[in-house]
């Protein structure tokens, strides 16, 4: 199946420190890394390492760190249609500590992305059979994106993050939301999660973190718990759990194994200091 991702690039300026300051104060961080992020590029990245057939669409600013943001989707060798926006690229600011994580992000030239760039995408890409996003991206063109796909009868999995409330009409249109339980809150108002699973018949999926994954196992909700790992950092394992769900749909497993997939996937990236880095080991690990 041809799976086709639309959401965000971002450079991801990562530090270390061993609390957050407190307000007007100043303290020392331990270290810094500047990496490749965004989810949309994130979940590209992992799901074309699991050597499915993906194309990424995405938007980077006239800034310095457009160039960047291009050249690393060219060097990981993903399909990908890269639009220029005025302006900067997307970035993202995210404080590590205690094995968690806290990310502010700055949409940049995300949320320059509009219906021509969509119209464009899809023309260039008639045979999409899945289509994938988030919400880091113009929410304007994400409504219109899913009414497209759905107008043509294209499967959707929406990753609702970050997390804000949607439009029931938007839930509808989705073939497979995948939230964690902050985005499950916002968008459905209660923090009953098994009541989300069940009241929406197996098109939501909720990660839990470290607990697991919850869905709904016939009439009833059921958690497929995540692996015993020593985590080096969390950020990215949401993308790349929906990269590796997509995988496993894609190839035509059923939700539970394409869940199991998801899991196995998400736990290699969290080995790993920043949210594309695992996916050389992911491909080692997928396609031996
Ligand atoms: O999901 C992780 C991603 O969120 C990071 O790469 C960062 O860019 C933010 O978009």
């Amino acid at each position: 199946m041809k799976i086709g991702i639309v959401g965000s690039i971002n450079v991801d300026v990562m530090y270390e420190v061993d609390r957050a300051p407190k307000q007007g104060e100043t303290i020392f961080g331990n270290k810094y890394n500047i990496k490749n992020g965004g989810k949309g590029a994130n979940q590209a990245v992992i799901l074309n390492s699991l050597e499915d057939d993906v194309v990424f669409f995405g938007a980077v600013g006239t800034d310095i760190f457009g160039l960047q943001a291009r050249n690393n989707l060219i060097t990981k060798g993903l399909k990908s249609q890269v639009e220029s926006k005025d302006g900067n690229t997307g970035l993202a600011i995210i404080q590590l500590s205690n094995g968690d994580n806290e990310i502010i992000v700055f949409k940049g030239a995300n949320d320059k992305i509009n219906e021509e760039d969509i119209d464009m995408f899809f023309k260039k890409n008639p045979d999409l059979d899945i289509i994938v996003s988030q919400l880091e991206i113009n929410l304007e063109s994400i409504k219109y994106l899913i009414d497209k796909a759905y107008n043509l009868g294209i499967k959707v999995i929406l990753n609702p993050a970050p997390a804000v409330s949607l439009n029931p009409d938007i839930v509808n249109k989705v073939t497979y939301l995948i939230p964690n339980e902050t985005e499950a809150e916002a968008i459905f108002k209660t923090n009953d999660l098994e009541q989300i699973v069940k009241e929406n018949k197996g098109k939501v999926i909720i990660t839990i973190g470290k607990q697991g994954v919850m869905y709904l196992d016939g009439i009833l909700p059921r958690i497929l718990p995540s692996e015993k790992i020593t985590v080096v950092d969390t950020t990215g394992a949401g993308d790349s759990f929906v990269a590796g769900f997509t995988s496993g749909i894609a190839q035509g497993l059923e939700v539970k194994e394409a869940i199991e997939k998801g899991i196995r996937v998400a736990s290699i990236t969290c080995q790993y200091l920043g949210a594309q880095t695992s996916y050389t080991k992911v491909k080692e690990v997928f396609n031996k």
